[in-house]
This record gives C-alpha cells, sequence and structure tokens, in this order.
C-alpha cells in the first residue's frame, strides 16, 4: 500500500480541491486515527492517517476503497501531502513507483458472475487448479466448453492466466474467490463437470474442506442433469467424509474407483504416485432438474438511523451467527450528524470489509455494490437489528 510517514500535517478545510484531487471530508475515531474521504476521477477513496507515538503521522491508502489503479491512490496522496505541507520522512508514493495494473480477459472479478457472465455454452468448474495442468488441459481439449478455474493461491492464479495468454487459451475464465462460495453466482442446470482434484485435506480442521453437504446440494443445483461432480484424492479421509456425504442424499449415483489413471497428472498426483499412495475418486452424477435462482442482487439499507445514538452505544463488537459474523471494528465521526463504521462481516470462509457511511440519517455500503450472497444477506440483516436495537 502506498504510503508516507510525515512529521507534521497541515488541516485542510473542507471540501477543498487540490491537484486532481477533491477533498470532501475529515472523520476522527475514539482511537485517534482519522480518514479523509477523497476523489479522484470519479471514485471515491480514503487515506487513513495514523497518529504516531513516537511523534508524527503516517498517510496511507485505505485497503477497503483501493481504486481501480493503484496510480490514483499514489496521486492523491501526493496531492494530500502537497495540500497539508507534509514534512515526509518516509514515502513510496513517488511517480517513479506508479502501478498499472493491466488487466486479463482471463481473470474476473466476482462481481462479473453476479452482473455481466451470460451463460452461452456448457461449463466445467476445476475448483483449486494449482500448477493448472489439468485445467489447461482440459481447456485445450474441448474447445466447445467455457471453463471456470476457482483458486485462492495468487501466485497459482497468476501462473495459469499467464498461460492462457500465452497459449492463446480462450475458453478458461480465471476467479479468485473460495470455492465453497463460487457455485451461488452460477445458474442453476449450466454445468457438466465440476472438478475437485487433490483438494487441501484439512484432516485437523474438517470444517475448512470444500466438501461438505451445503456445498454438494448447492454443485448438483448448477449441475445439469448427467453432469457430475469429480473429487480425485490421495487422502483416505478426505475420500470417506466426501463419499460418506453423499451417501446422506435421499438418492444418488455415486461410483468409486482407486488408483485410476488419468490422461493427465498433477505435480501433487506426481508426487503422491512416487511416494505409492493411494489415489481415490469419486464421481456423483446429478440426476435431477433444479429451479432457477434468482440473480443476486446487492444489500442497501432503508431505515433511517440516528447517528449520534450509534456514536453514544457504540463499542467494538463482533456479532456471531450459524456460518456468518459481524465485526464492528472501529466508528469515525465526521461531525453530530455524520460518519462512518469499518467493519468486516459475511461468511467464515471469506468476509467483505467495508465501511457503512451515516449520512443525514441514511446508511449506505463503501464501496457501495455488495452482494446479496446468503451469508452476506444474514450478516446484514443482524446489522438492521443491531441498528434497531440502538436506534428504536
Ligand atoms: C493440494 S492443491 C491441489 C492443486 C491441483 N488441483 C493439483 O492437483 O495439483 C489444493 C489447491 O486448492 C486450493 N484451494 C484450497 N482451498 C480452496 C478453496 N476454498 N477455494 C478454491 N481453491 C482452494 C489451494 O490454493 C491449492 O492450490
Amino acid at each position: 500500500m502506498p504510503n508516507f510517514h510525515t512529521s507534521t500535517l497541515k488541516k485542510l478545510s473542507y471540501p477543498c480541491t487540490f491537484g486532481e484531487t477533491t477533498f470532501v471530508y475529515e472523520a476522527h475515531s475514539a482511537r485517534g486515527n482519522i480518514l479523509v474521504m477523497a476523489s479522484m476521477g470519479g471514485e471515491p477513496m480514503l487515506i487513513r492517517i495514523h497518529p504516531k507515538k513516537e511523534g508524527g503521522f503516517l498517510v496511507k491508502g485505505d485497503k477497503v476503497t483501493r481504486p481501480t489503479q493503484a496510480s490514483f491512490l499514489q496521486k492523491v496522496l501526493i496531492d494530500f501531502r502537497d495540500a497539508s505541507e507534509a514534512k515526509e520522512i518516509f514515502s513510496n508514493i513517488e511517480p517513479k513507483k506508479f502501478l498499472h495494473v493491466k488487466p486479463s480477459p482471463f481473470l474476473k472479478e466476482i462481481n462479473f458472475f453476479a452482473n455481466d457472465f451470460r451463460v452461452e455454452r456448457e461449463i466445467w468448474v476445476e475448483i483449486g487448479f494449482g500448477s493448472g495442468r489439468h485445467l489447461l488441459h482440459q481447456a485445450k481439449k474441448n474447445p466447445h466448453i467455457q471453463f471456470i478455474g476457482l483458486e485462492i493461491h495468487k501466485p497459482s492464479i497468476e501462473q495459469v492466466v499467464k498461460q492462457c495468454e500465452l497459449q492463446k487459451i480462450e475458453n478458461i475464465l480465471v476467479v479468485d474467490y473460495d470455492a465453497r462460495l463460487f457455485m451461488e453466482f452460477l445458474p442453476s442446470n449450466v454445468v457438466g463437470r465440476i472438478f475437485v482434484h487433490f483438494p487441501v485435506p484439512w484432516d485437523k480442521k474438517p470444517h475448512r474442506r470444500v466438501f461438505s453437504a451445503a456445498f454438494i446440494e448447492e454443485a448438483l443445483r448448477v449441475l445439469h442433469v448427467k453432469g457430475t461432480l469429480e473429487l480425485r484424492t490421495d487422502s483416505p479421509a478426505y475420500f470417506e467424509f466426501s463419499f460418506s456425504q453423499m451417501m446422506q442424499l435421499f438418492k444418488a449415483e455415486i461410483s468409486v474407483k482407486k488408483n485410476a489413471e488419468l490422461e493427465i497428472t498433477s505435480k501433487y498426483e506426481d508426487r503422491w504416485r512416487k511416494m505409492e499412495k493411494d489415489i481415490y475418486d469419486v464421481v456423483l452424477t446429478n440426476e435431477i432438474d433444479s429451479q432457477e435462482i434468482t440473480r443476486l442482487g446487492t444489500l442497501c439499507f432503508e431505515e433511517r438511523v440516528d447517528f449520534s445514538k450509534i456514536r453514544n452505544a457504540f463499542k467494538e463488537e463482533l456479532l456471531r451467527g450459524d456460518g456468518f459474523f459481524v465485526h464492528f471494528e472501529e466508528l469515525f465521526e465526521i461531525d453530530d450528524t455524520n460518519g462512518l463504521i469499518r467493519l468486516s462481516f459475511g461468511a467464515n470462509e471469506r468476509n467483505e470489509k467495508c465501511y457503512l457511511c451515516i449520512h443525514n440519517g441514511m446508511i449506505s455500503y463503501l464501496p457501495n455494490a455488495i452482494l446479496a450472497t446468503k451469508s452476506n444477506v444474514a450478516a446484514h440483516n443482524l446489522m438492521k437489528e443491531w441498528f434497531n436495537g440502538i436506534c428504536h
């Protein structure tokens, strides 16, 4: 994150414009932290100011409102430094370090699947593709299929996106998203195959496994009739666990193989084979046409609230529900009627970090397009109850 340290900062009078940036307001927390709302090129972003124990300030961009181009944030910080006549002690915001992210047509943000993705051909999904050997092989062999590759390990994602570009493979979309939560972004009955090859076994923390009853249920919904959910693993515990989860279905077609050969082996598979480990395949075939689901919308608050009551009642607080949570982290006051709350919330596996802006009694999210996934809706409802309890 671009940042600078300074010994002094002159207070700005808001709103004001300096260089290409408009500085809209400043907000203060009880811990002494300051947020400055800035805007450049139509994009709102927050700057955080932390007073340092030894004197002076650390000024940096806020991760939550990260702009589309890192260079925007660097420019905003340069404008803020100059407007507030800061005396830099350390800085990494100079133009020579401007970063330009080159978007890749193969790498998609999750919002793409919520808003723009259209099913034009059969989809096959690979979960945790790792080095991507299997995904790339299948995509080249099946050019009529749209592949979606899910991974959470950034170097693997970069490597596979690069391979798609180099090898001009145009039927793969890569997503950096937790596979346990991704299926709800897909329509029903559109997927032919879901590959889960050598998932992390999590023998000591089974709740972290990709496979669960809820995951199997969502997988069956997105699979068309005769579509398959295919697990390949070297872990007897994972095999038994997944098999028993499938057997709990009222009706199921399940096939099991031991030490079957595939056309392509992954790095993990090569390693296990050298160690002469057994490999298990469990394939669940979907037999049911599922109901359509409505497209995911975004979350919003309708009820009015009273910022002064919220400010008086606020304390850092963690609320938990079944599989989801809301963590109210810090409250920032702009004036008596306006402020922001920094919070994280959503599924235990993957949380959203954002601000709630309270402006003239209305609450909005910043960034504003928070997707209405099941866990986010549940957490949002918990927040609404929390606000209700304080304000009404
Ligand atoms: C043991 S590696 C196997 C990689 C590859 N399938 C292979 O056979 O070589 C497991 C991979 O799953 C990824 N992974 C783990 N949990 C995941 C999740 N919840 N969603 C998506 N990917 C996940 C990890 O980052 C890792 O790359």
